[in-house]
């Protein structure tokens, strides 16, 4: 799929359906009185647990954080470092920013993900599409393994 060729919501997977429906609900929760551009994020790990997010903005503006991270180091931080599938929700069907997208290559090797906007529709891709090259962690002493 691509941008230009959304498709309905209700025709994806029950999965993805109601991955989308977590991030629409966490994007209700964005804190965002700056840019007024809020984000939600749903992230499912292999234990099959959701986790949310929305993004944190704040006056001191490079603190800000996305919604995809929000939701990724509630999963982390929970001990569940198997992402795979990702949902975001904004108005407009924004694609994460390239730092979330390094930030999802830490943690997971495949990673289907899925665009969606407040009409309703999506597009799904993935984080290899996303972000060819990544930096691959390989390169580090101790080459840490996942999990
Ligand atoms: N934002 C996200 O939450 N995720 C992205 O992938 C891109 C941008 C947030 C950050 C900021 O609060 C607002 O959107 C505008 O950049």
């Amino acid at each position: 799929m691509d941008p230009n060729n959304r498709v309905a919501v209700k025709d994806l997977s029950p999965e993805w359906r109601e991955l989308v429906e977590a991030a629409r609900v966490a994007r209700e929760m964005a804190y965002a009185p700056y840019s007024r551009f809020s984000v939600g994020a749903a992230v499912r790990t292999a234990s099959g647990t959701v986790y949310t997010g929305g993004n944190i903005e704040n006056g001191v503006f490079g603190l800000t954080v996305c919604a995809e991270r929000v939701a990724i180091w509630k999963a982390i931080s929970a001990g569940d470092r198997d992402l795979r599938a990702l949902a975001v929700l904004t108005d407009t069907g924004a694609t994460p920013c390239g730092s979330c997208r390094q930030v999802m290559a830490e943690f997971a090797k495949e990673l289907p993900v899925v665009i969606a906007d407040t009409d309703g529709r999506a597009w799904r891709t993935s984080l290899a599409e996303l972000l060819p090259h990544a930096f691959p962690r390989t390169n580090l002493s101790g080459r840490p393994e996942l999990g």
